[in-house]
């Protein structure tokens, strides 16, 4: 079963931090126990997640992975020693639940600064693997912000990972980006790693610029690429472009907690749904709350609209849900 989620793109900027943590939200107010595990430098999640963050003392990634600098290139990390060092340091964080959680949770296992010099000595790719295999049944789901430099760190994300969801921004250099992703992939996929494609999800997505449609049109005639149909890999529904995505960062709050419109988070209610699904956690999708319980009247970006230019790009979630997940089509 799908467990690990790693959430990819190399290109900066397009949502990745963003995408984990809204993720992450979302499945805790379901009632799923999160972790997120944050290996990308300036450690964004970890900020983006102030609203709830302990006061308690804890100790970092950096510290954590610091004695399994000593294993050789094929070492895997002894259980034991794994589940010593997460006691040691108090890892990983626990959040503060909130009341809308309702039997939810989230924990981090946050970046910290000494991560780039420690992964410097680093030789195992094995590691991030180990490690959350000793969490396996505390979770039930994780989800990985990846890094952005090409590195052993890289290499670890990638072996303790199922799948593989890509956020991008339609500009043409994101393209670059998707595909050097996807070539990533390919050649975790040639090493024997697990990990495969879940899908690629437009985001920043403005209605009103048609230059996105060209974009996403061109992407979707794109065919294979590194062995990956895009069109078939492509989420049918798209994250809406909204200034709320910045304040809420900056307040380190969810962006409901910025903005009452729900169409701001709509595309990430139909990615939580599908991430539950996908991950064997069904049964979760009935619990919609709090801010994962919609009107059907939202609106959604739908991508094939975008991609073909025609109308406002969106739709009516209960549509929407009607025509590609009818078995998620049912409100409790
Ligand atoms: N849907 C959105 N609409 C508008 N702004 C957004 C949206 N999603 C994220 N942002 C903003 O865009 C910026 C980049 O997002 P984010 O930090 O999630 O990207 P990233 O891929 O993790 O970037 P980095 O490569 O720096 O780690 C942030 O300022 C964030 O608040
Ligand atoms: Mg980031």
């Amino acid at each position: 079963m799908q467990r690990v989620y790693g959430v990819a793109i190399k290109k900066g900027g397009q949502g990745k931090s963003t995408t984990v943590t809204t993720l992450a939200r979302l499945c805790a107010l379901y009632g799923a126990r999160v972790l997120m595990v944050d290996l990308a430098q300036p450690g964004s999640v970890s900020t983006a997640m102030r609203d709830s963050w302990p006061t308690s003392n804890h100790g970092g990634l950096s510290e954590l992975l610091e004695p399994f600098t000593q294993l050789q290139p094929h070492d895997l990390p002894h259980p034991d020693d794994v589940l010593a060092g997460l006691e040691a340091l108090h890892l990983p964080v626990p959040l503060i639940a909130k009341p809308s959680w309702s039997g939810g949770m989230m924990h981090l296992l946050p970046y910290d600064e000494g991560l780039g010099a420690i992964t410097r000595h680093l030789q195992s790719p094995f590691i991030i693997d180990g490690i959350l295999r000793s969490m396996d049944s505390a979770f039930d789901l994780i989800l990985v912000d990846f890094p952005a430099e090409d590195g052993i760190l890289l290499d670890n994300a990638l072996v303790a990972t199922d799948r593989i969801l890509v956020p991008f921004i339609a500009e043409a250099s994101s393209l670059e980006g998707i595909d050097a992703t996807l070539r990533l992939l390919r050649r975790g996929r040639e090493a024997n790693a697990r990990a495969t494609l879940g899908g690629i999800v437009l985001t920043h997505c403005e209605p009103r610029n048609k230059r996105i449609g060209d974009i996403v049109n061109t992407l979707m005639h794109s065919g294979e690429v590194e062995g990956e149909d895009i069109k078939e890999r492509m989420f049918p529904f798209a994250i809406r472009q909204s200034d709320f995505y910045d304040h809420a960062f900056r307040y380190g709050e969810p962006v409901w907690e910025r903005t009452q419109d729900q169409r701001v988070w709509s595309g990430y209610v139909l990615l939580a749904e599908w991430l539950l699904a996908d991950a064997g956690l069904e049964r979760f999708i009935a619990n919609r709350r709090h801010a994962a319980l919609l009107d059907d009247d939202t609106r959604v970006m739908d991508t094939a609209a975008v991609a073909a230019g025609t109308g406002t790009g969106e739709a009516r979630l209960h549509d929407f849900r009607t025509v590609h997940y009818p078995a998620l089509t049912a409100n409790p």
